[in-house]
């Protein structure tokens, strides 16, 4: 059963371009927008806040020109205060930032909506839901990581459904529409006991770019819940 008020078409399904061959980046965001995803979800790490370094402004406003889907930008970076006005700049449509990363956190996420992004919230494995509580009202979006980020193709952390209900519940009560995903070790046995658990978007990143161009669109389909259920 599918709880909260996320129905199973409602699903976002928001690949992860850390698992793409980035000697051809453009063309794996084009590749991942024909096979039917909903977001591209890009990891931006600092070799700070998590021991992998990745990209950044420029490469993201490289490849703004290929799609026209929302980017999801998840910020592992720390500090991320000082970046976030390059990365709408360079044209992240949503940006999160992690708990963990900023003694600031009310204020950076009032700055994202001042520049007109949708503002998101995430927290690693070991960090309780309770620590975004006093910011509710000001997200847009909360990405439950259910690995310790750094990395791709690390294995589900199945303590994060638990965190999932409860974020499920508190966003429930507030009567609006944020979005609640949840990134690390997705694949189609983890998907459905986390739509179960109430997320309406999901990142995948080893779990869509596997086999090749040619899988993107069932290996995204293999990730939506099977409407039969
Ligand atoms: C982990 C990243 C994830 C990662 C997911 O630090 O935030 O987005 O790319 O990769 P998979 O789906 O392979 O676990
Ligand atoms: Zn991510």
């Amino acid at each position: 059963p599918i709880k909260g008020n996320n129905m199973p078409s409602d699903l976002k399904i928001a690949p992860s371009i850390l698992s793409a061959d980035f000697s051809r980046l453009g063309a794996e965001v084009e590749a991942v927008d024909n096979a039917g995803c909903d977001y591209i979800h890009i990891d931006v790490m600092d070799g700070h806040f998590v021991p992998n370094l990745t990209f950044g402004p420029p490469v993201i406003q490289c490849i703004r020109p290929c799609t026209k889907k929302i980017f999801d930008v998840h910020l592992m970076i720390d500090p991320a205060q000082p970046h976030l006005q390059s990365y709408a700049d360079a044209g992240a449509d949503i940006i999160t930032v992690h708990v963990e990363a900023d003694a600031h956190l009310d204020r950076s996420l009032q700055m994202i909506r001042e520049m007109g992004k949708k503002a998101g919230v995430s927290l690693n494995p070991s960090t309780p839901e309770t620590a975004i509580e006093n910011v509710i009202d000001k997200v847009d979006l909360i990405l439950v990581m259910s690995v310790n980020p750094g990395f791709g193709g690390q294995t589900f952390i199945d303590s994060q459904l638990r965190k999932v209900e409860q974020l499920r519940r508190m966003i429930d009560s507030t009567g609006r529409d944020i979005i609640l995903e949840i990134d690390g070790g997705l694949n189609p046995e983890t998907a459905p006991k986390a739509i179960a658990a109430g997320v309406s978007a999901i990142v995948a990143g080893s779990a869509v770019f596997k086999g090749g161009g040619s899988a993107y669109a069932d290996n995204i389909r293999s990730l939506r819940p099977n409407l039969k259920v």
